[in-house]
């Protein structure tokens, strides 16, 4: 079988922003949390689609896309840019206070409304940044880490020195992911651990 992982294409979107859900309550199915199954993936899929297409990269054996990894070269320029072009639309659509206060949604509609921007001590010396969810079929076999290399190889070819991701602490599996892949810890804020690296091996 040739190898499963390979660049994006925009008949994955769907699939991606469905994986999305899949891992989103902290790497376990966030599906039945949401009363809008796209929320989700319209934060943390659908940007980078649209902006860094070039970034990525999806595992595919022939049942569609079943993982994928997400990159952003320049976060400040990408943050940027979703303050023009991505949020404003959505902020039409998803209205604050339409959903139930506490709620998953409302919690998502609040982050479209007054997205996070990463601190600057996290950007000064990593300042792309990615994702990564894997169905958990694809799960423990080595495709995580495959998936994070050919990441890194293409921000170090666009001129990244390094990368930073923010994970939740209540996700003990992917920050042990991380780290045993050479990442170490640049900030924390509240719940989130903001880890890093060199794009280099
Ligand atoms: N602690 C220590 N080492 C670990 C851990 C851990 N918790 N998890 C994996 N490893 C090691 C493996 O043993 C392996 O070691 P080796 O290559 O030296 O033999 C290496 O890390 C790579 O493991 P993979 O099998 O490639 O990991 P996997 O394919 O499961 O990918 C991932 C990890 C991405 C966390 C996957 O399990 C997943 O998608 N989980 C659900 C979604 C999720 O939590 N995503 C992260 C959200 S945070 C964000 O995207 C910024």
């Amino acid at each position: 079988m040739s190898s499963p992982l390979r660049p994006y294409e925009p008949r994955d979107r769907g699939a991606l922003y469905d994986i999305c859900l899949r891992t989103g309550d902290s790497g376990a199915d966030a599906t039945g949390s949401y009363a809008e199954p796209a929320l989700l993936g319209e934060v943390y899929v659908g940007p980078y689609l649209a902006f860094e297409p070039g970034l990525a990269l999806v595992l595919d054996d022939g049942m569609g896309a079943g993982g994928y990894t997400l990159g952003a070269l320049d976060t400040r320029a990408f943050e940027d840019r979703c303050e023009r072009e991505w949020w404003p639309p959505l902020r039409e659509r998803h209205p604050l206070a339409r959903h139930t206060p506490g709620s998953a949604d409302a919690g998502v509609v609040a982050l479209i409304h007054r997205p996070a921007r990463a601190p600057d001590v996290v950007v000064a010396d990593h300042p792309s940044h990615l994702h990564i969810d894997l169905l958990p079929r694809w799960q423990g076999g080595g495709w995580g880490r495959r998936l994070i290399e050919a990441l890194l190889e293409r921000l170090a070819a666009a001129g990244s020195p390094g990368v930073h991701l923010g994970v939740g602490v209540g996700n003990p599996r992917a920050v042990g992911f991380y780290r045993h892949l050479g990442f170490t810890e640049l900030h924390a804020v509240g719940d989130t651990l903001f880890l890093g690296r060199s794009t280099r091996p």
